[in-house]
């Protein structure tokens, strides 16, 4: 009936915590990319709106009901914005992605059931009422709604596109442990950190000197509540040729960068070797 939609990881490719709202959302300075590397999303005409997930990590998922599901709850606020264009349909969910990981697998999700159902029904995705449901469906559900390079500001819903230089390669590892993102926002000993600096040039070595200037400020908090991330740290660090090494989001997956997308896959055969158990993608920065 319709192309499916990749629902693209999110990886934060830095993260700075910059303060927190009196509602207790923390405020936030990231720059975040969005390698192919993800869930796939399709439809298909039925009566009412369904939902079936299966692929590798459906299993993930089984404890979740499916109308508690982001791609359900996304469903429902497109049906309601769409009101009489809207018909039945079933989205199937294909899992590929780690779940409470860093990788914003959730949101992405939500935000490719809103393209998709966007395109389907006829609705502008720019529209204030998408933005809307996207922000309350998740602090990360607007960037995913882009899935391109961006900086994003406030919780997360200030979204500026930027360009990322050069054809880095992106080495994404989690080590299948769920790390739930609430404890790790709770053990952080500072929410006053300084925002990012602003790059100064636009060339690949720019880049890789503003990011190695930059942090993730979760990657204490996360190493507190799972000490493995520190483990998966010090790999991605001896991986020979690796640019820089950092967690992801709330983690517990981290990336390492490359020269290229071919040294990323290369190391990230080299770690599989040694690691059979650990999610292991490569794939272009962006
Ligand atoms: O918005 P979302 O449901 O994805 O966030 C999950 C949890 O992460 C929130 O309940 C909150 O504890 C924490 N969070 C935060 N500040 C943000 C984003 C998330 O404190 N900007």
């Amino acid at each position: 009936m319709l192309e499916p939609e990749l629902a693209r990881a999110k990886v934060n490719l830095a993260l700075h915590v910059t303060g927190r709202r009196e509602d207790g959302y923390h405020l936030l300075d990231t720059l975040v990319v969005f390698p192919a590397i993800g869930d796939v999303l399709s439809v298909s005409a039925a009566d009412e709106l369904a939902l079936v997930v299966d692929g590798p990590g459906a299993a993930d998922l089984a404890d979740t009901a499916h109308e508690a599901n982001l791609v359900m709850r996304a469903a429902r606020g497109m049906a309601e914005i769409a009101g009489p264009r809207a018909f039945g349909v079933t989205i199937r969910l294909e899992k590929h992605l780690p779940v409470a990981a860093g990788l914003g697998g959730g949101s992405a999700d939500a935000a490719a059931t809103i393209r998709m159902l966007a395109r389907l029904w006829d609705i502008d995705v720019a529209d204030p009422r998408v933005e809307a449901l996207a922000l309350t469906l998740g602090a990360d559900v607007p960037m995913c709604l882009h899935s391109r390079p961006l900086r994003a500001r406030g919780i997360g819903e200030a979204v500026e596109p930027v360009e990322i230089a050069g054809d880095l390669g992106i080495l994404i590892v989690n080590p299948r442990v769920p790390v739930p993102t609430p404890s790790v926002f709770r053990a952080l000993a500072r929410r006053d950190n300084p925002a990012m600096r602003e790059p100064v040039g636009s060339g690949r070595s720019d880049l890789i000197a503003h990011l190695r200037d930059s942090r993730n400020d979760l990657e204490p908090a996360a190493i507190a509540v799972e000490p493995l991330v520190a483990r998966l740290l010090q790999d991605l660090h001896g991986l020979e040729g690796r640019l820089l090494a950092r967690m992801s989001g709330s983690g517990a997956t981290c990336f390492a960068l490359f020269e290229h997308a071919e040294a990323a896959r290369d190391a990230g055969r080299r770690l599989a070797a040694e690691r059979p158990d650990w999610w292991i993608r490569s794939a272009p920065l962006a």
